[in-house]
């Protein structure tokens, strides 16, 4: 048998697989790196995306100083983390006033008792986790968020993690000879493949109607450093603007599958009191769900964004 299989040609097309082991290209910014803060410890969980802060309460009003190091601290690690926070509802929402407007969801209503911009996911014996796809918030809205937060208030007692993927490596990394290909190119957004199961056929028309998809370009610059972001994610983003349906399909399916390079990611393990704030122009993030039958209860607030460019 051995023989035999020694008379099998040795293929030749292993340089061009999506797979390849090696180094990557990893940095946290393209502007500036290895900033020093004053106000708290940073804790990185990754070498390029993901840091507790530690030294900050959050239920207490900002300096200007503090917030300023705390937003050049989230361009850096991309999404930060806060564990012990025990604020109010309200605390969250004037937190994440420091750093632009609100935004409202369209789809999710507030709970009873809350301000219209918290959404809350209350996953437990009959409602299902179902964040479980990687997306980047709202990308479906001509101005996407620019930042989130979420703060869990009730944690299963194993699993229910997060995951975050920086998408400026996830570009970084791309063969040059893709990045020469989408670098121009746009692609529809559409909230239709994730919302309509919650829509009667009559409400997803009318909010067809209301949302029409709209454009954005697969590469986005960060307005805030200046980075080429990978800007197309499997929750929303649903064809490539003047490729046939079966080369955009078949691109867009490699360009999601950038997400799952485990270099590019953060995986939070959530306690009580726990709260993240990503920037959401540059990642995609991921809500495991594997704690069924369990409860997992959190609050998001969500920060307007501006049109990709
Ligand atoms: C979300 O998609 O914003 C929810 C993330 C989470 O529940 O961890």
């Amino acid at each position: 048998m051995a023989n035999e299989l020694h008379n099998y040609p040795r293929p030749v097309h292993f340089n061009n697989r999506e797979d390849k082991e090696g180094p990557r290209i990893l940095r946290r910014r393209v502007d500036k790196e290895n900033q020093t803060f004053s106000f708290f410890k940073v804790k990185p969980l990754n070498p390029i995306i993901g840091a507790e802060i530690e030294g900050v309460d959050l239920s207490k009003p900002l300096s200007t100083p503090l917030r300023e190091e705390l937003n050049e601290a989230l361009l850096e690690w991309k999404v930060i983390f806060f564990r012990n926070q025990a604020i109010t509802s309200e605390q969250q929402i004037a937190f994440a006033k420091n750093f632009g407007e609100l935004e409202v969801h369209p789809f999710y209503n507030a709970p009873t008792g809350r301000a219209k911009e918290v959404i809350q996911f209350n996953r437990n014996k009959v409602q299902k986790g179902f964040e479980n796809i990687w997306h980047s918030d709202v990308s479906f809205r001509e101005q996407p968020a620019k930042a989130a937060i979420l703060r869990l208030m009730k944690v299963p007692p194993v699993g229910g993690d997060t995951l975050w993927a920086d998408m400026g490596a996830a570009y970084d990394n791309l063969p040059d000879t893709i990045k020469e290909r989408i670098d121009t190119l746009q692609a529809l957004h559409d909230f239709t493949p994730s919302f309509s199961h919650l829509m009667s056929p009559e409400e997803l028309l009318k909010w067809q109607k209301e949302f029409s998809a709209v454009t954005h370009p697969i590469v986005r610059t960060h307005p805030e450093t200046g980075r080429k972001l990978l800007f197309v994610n499997p929750s929303f983003t649903t064809r490539i603007i003047g490729l046939d349906e079966k080369e955009s399909e078949e691109l867009l399916q490699f360009l999601f599958r950038q997400t799952h390079i485990p270099e590019y990611q953060v995986r939070f393990h959530w306690e009580p009191n726990s709260i993240a704030f990503w920037d959401n122009r540059a990642t995609q993030h991921y809500a495991v769900s594997d704690y069924y039958p369990y409860e997992r209860l959190a609050e998001r607030v969500t920060i307007a964004g501006d049109r990709p460019y």
